[in-house]
């Protein structure tokens, strides 16, 4: 049996903690897996940034990227190696470039997903260009904003078409406010949409490949308390719902990685923020979730590197607007649309890996996350973030978050 070394690797910025984790535990694992006739091993590494010959060979099979949706010289490399060497990335760097919150809720209004009432108004302010006075003279109608506002309806969110990070975000209550708040948006591109006022669960659904974790969120807690540790918080149909439309979206998009947010009122899940195809994977955000981002990675990383997963680089968007045409219910065609991307995503493929040859990924997660090194690993992170006189209690916080989880599975209460 011939032996194999498939090249994993990481495209990094500013994150820490989980790395370091995947890493150690790949280390720990230290994989050879038979398959098709190979026996292959696996090693890791974090990518420098250097210039590049375009022609230059990449030794990496999969690339695991944090930094595409803005730094660039990366994200360049990427589409290179991507083009001419096959490589697989998580994300799609194409799909990151071209597709703001914008796109993402106009195709997504087209599948039929409960989007709320949006619009989107022209800059306040434009940055100098050469033909910018000609162009507005001639083609810029007046309008009226505070009749627009009425068309939406308050209280509504001003919020950027392409934007991250609550930046730029306003809820507004009425006319004032929203005409205060336009004069302020400065050059950038604004959306409206009217607010999912009196919501009952805020839902976060991480889609990771054709893994999914569902975590309620707080919005209105500080960052390190937003990802609720609440457990039951929806049924098995609405899971299953909020399922497929992760599913739906991550599939249509050709994103591997991706967080959607989905607002419960009066019976309907209204997805209002779908286009975070870099989500947050920071153990001082995702705390008792972190060790599920983890592991998640790893299945899926060595799940595409082991199998030579083929990047799929055009989106080929006629299969899911053949289903939406169609005269059906809303829940079947979300069902049909997922269902394209279990086939995309190669779910059960990936099922039968999995139980083949990472059954033991939890197992070995559990075990290093109990050591002295993840404990450093997640002060590093901490003390990146917070303050001097805070890094200490707020390890222990995150530690013993992350010690929970190591305790409820291995008593078999598995939140995930
Ligand atoms: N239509 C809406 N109805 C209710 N709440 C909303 C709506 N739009 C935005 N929000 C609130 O504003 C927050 C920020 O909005 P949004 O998620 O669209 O922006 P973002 O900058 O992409 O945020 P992030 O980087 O956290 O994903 C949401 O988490 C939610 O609490
Ligand atoms: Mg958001």
């Amino acid at each position: 049996m011939s032996q194999v070394t498939r090249h994993i690797g990481l495209s990094l910025g500013a994150d820490l903690c989980w790395p370091k984790c995947y890493e150690e535990v790949l280390k720990q694992m230290n994989l050879s897996i038979d398959y098709n006739g190979q026996k292959i091993r696996f090693e890791v590494e974090r990518i420098t940034i250097e210039p590049f010959n375009l022609r230059q060979p990449c030794k990496y099979d999969v690339v695991l990227d944090r930094l595409t949706h803005w730094y660039h010289v990366s994200r360049e490399w990427i589409k290179k190696s991507i083009l001419m060497d096959d490589l697989y990335v998580l994300n799609n760097p194409w799909a990151i470039q071209a597709m703001e919150k914008q796109s993402t809720y106009c195709a997504m209004m087209r599948l039929g997903l409960p989007i709320p009432e949006t619009w989107m108004v022209p800059a306040k302010s434009y940055s100098h260009h050469v033909d910018l006075d000609t162009t507005l003279g001639r083609y810029a109608q007046m309008f009226d904003l505070g009749a627009i506002g009425d068309q939406v309806g308050y209280p509504m969110f001003m919020k950027p078409y392409d934007g991250g990070a609550w930046k730029g975000v306003s809820h507004i209550e009425n006319r004032e406010m929203l005409l205060a708040s336009y004069e302020e948006s400065g050059t950038s591109l604004m959306h409206l949409q009217r607010s999912v006022e009196g919501f009952d669960r805020f839902v976060r659904c991480i889609g990771l490949g054709p893994q999914f974790l569902l975590v309620s969120y707080d919005p209105s807690a500080p960052l390190h308390e937003r990802y609720e540790m609440k457990r039951n918080f929806v049924n098995d149909d609405e899971r299953s719902l909020l399922e497929d439309m992760g599913m739906t979206i991550n599939a249509f998009f050709g994103w591997d990685f991706n967080s959607c947010e989905s607002l419960h009122r009066d019976g309907v899940w209204h997805p209002i923020d779908f286009a975070n195809a870099c989500p947050d994977s920071q153990v001082t955000s995702l705390h008792y979730f972190f060790p599920w981002i983890v592991m998640a990675n790893l299945r899926w990383s060595i799940y595409c590197a082991a199998t030579k997963r083929k990047m799929r680089m055009n989106q080929d968007w006629e299969p899911f607007w053949e289903i939406a045409r169609q005269d059906m219910p809303y829940r079947d065609k979300l069902r049909a649309y997922a269902a394209i991307g279990h086939k995309r995503m190669e779910t059960e493929r990936f099922r039968e890996f999995c139980e083949a040859h990472l059954s033991h990924v939890e197992e070995a997660t559990h075990e290093f996350l109990g050591t002295a090194l993840a404990k450093d690993t997640i002060r590093n992170k901490v003390r990146a973030l917070f303050p001097e006189h805070e890094v200490e209690s707020f390890t222990e916080h995150f530690w013993n978050r992350v010690q929970d989880w190591r305790r409820d599975v291995s008593q078999a209460d598995r939140p995930y």
